[in-house]
């Protein structure tokens, strides 16, 4: 675990910007570093003045490929930039297509109850294709009832089987290699949707046992949006091709002296899954969050929201307010059922607090840039507005 005085040191650089603000929704959407505003004011400049050159294009795309590797410890050729979270996810359907061609017939895919629906659309999608979507029930709280999940997957019909690693409405975090243990055995294909776990919670997707992850860039890695990455398992790379194919991912295009030579050799890498041109400002502003994200470390970043944390949950208890969270399953979500949700939101609101209300619970997501005094300004406003 890197020190937390190296967190604590970016801060003024950083999130000079932030002074005063108790921002506490990273849920919804990150705060962009100084690093990578000017970044993407730079380029933007730039571009007006007729001063971009090609030469910027590919570097920043790589750059961002390798800082996601690094990020969930992957290979740099296993990666993907996408534009978002569900482009990735979208990628796990094409792959089950083509496994489907080649005479695999299993036809179920299983997801959890209460799942943020880019993780479900494109899998009831697939149902007009003959595939069949068993959505699993949620405990009493609303969290994924993962005894019920590993019962489901551990039978002989399943395909395809697809988790957030952090829920959006409960907070929820899986133990993501106990579900990877019984794909892999089975041959399930495993898709995890990371987008609430990417720069709050450490990831190791090979070692899970996932086929492929998918983060966007919007919320925890702190990066514009219209950014994001697919993590592709090795073995998967060259067996599927793209069923949205990008004219960049040919081995032709590579020069572009040879664009019109057309010729169906995909790249040997996960780039042969990028959908064409990709926004390479904000794919730069993207490595240079995530490089930020890796200089703090993920594992420290986890313990000071996890401290930030502890006083509203304390609070609660002694309050009897519902906590979502139990501490094996803890992430950067913290998930309230107050009485009268929505009138603590408001007041929360009125009080300059920027959170969210989500299915009925009061949602509240701090990250590294966040403060005590943050929590304590929430507390006062509950304690205020929640009758003891
Ligand atoms: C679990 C989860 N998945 C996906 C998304 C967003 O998907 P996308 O990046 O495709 O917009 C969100 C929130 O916006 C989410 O909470």
């Amino acid at each position: 675990m890197q020190p937390d005085t190296h967190r604590s040191a970016l801060m003024p650089h950083e999130y000079g910007a932030l002074a005063g603000a108790c921002y506490l929704n990273t849920a919804s959407s990150g705060v962009l570093p100084e690093r990578s505003r000017a970044a993407l004011e730079d380029a933007h400049r730039r571009r007006a003045a007729g001063r971009l050159t090609e030469q910027d294009f590919m570097p920043s795309l790589a750059r961002a490929r390798a800082a996601a590797a690094r990020l969930v410890g992957g290979a740099v050729d296993e990666i993907a930039l996408t534009p978002n979270t569900s482009v990735g996810l979208n990628l796990a359907a094409a792959f089950l297509l083509q496994r489907r061609a080649e005479g695999d017939d299993r036809p179920t895919i299983v997801a959890s109850d209460r799942e943020f629906p880019a993780n479900i659309y494109p899998w009831l999608e697939l149902e007009r294709l003959g595939f069949r979507v068993e959505i699993v029930p949620c405990d009493a709280l609303g969290r994924p009832d993962e005894a019920a999940l590993l019962e489901r997957i551990d039978r002989d019909d399943v395909a395809l089987f697809a988790l957030s690693a952090v829920q959006f409405a409960t907070g929820w975090n899986a133990d993501l290699p106990r579900f990877g243990a019984v794909c892999q055995r089975r041959g399930i294909l495993y898709v995890v949707d990371a987008i609430q776990a990417a720069g709050v919670v450490p990831l190791d997707p090979r070692a899970a046992g996932v086929d492929l992850l998918a983060a966007g860039g919007q919320k925890w890695l702190c990066a514009p949006w219209g950014t994001g990455f697919a993590w592709v398992r090795r073995d998967h790379i060259t067996r599927w091709r793209p069923l949205h194919t990008g004219w960049l991912g040919y081995a032709t295009t590579q020069n572009f002296a040879t664009l019109t030579s057309y010729d169906l050799d995909l790249l040997d890498d996960a780039r042969r899954f990028e959908v064409g041109s990709l926004p390479f400002p904000e794919m730069l502003a993207l490595a240079l969050s995530i490089e930020m994200i890796l200089e703090m470390g993920v594992d420290t970043i986890q313990v000071h929201v996890r401290a930030l944390q502890q006083p509203l949950i304390d609070w609660a208890a002694a309050r009897g307010v519902v906590s979502l969270l139990d501490d094996a399953h803890a992430s950067g979500i913290l998930c309230l059922r107050p009485p009268a949700a929505d009138h603590a939101f408001a007041e929360l609101q009125q009080a300059g607090v920027q959170c969210a209300t989500r299915e009925g619970v009061l949602r509240v997501s701090p990250h590294f840039y966040n403060s005590s005094d943050d929590i304590d300004r929430v507390i006062g406003v509950l304690d205020r507005v929640i009758p003891a």
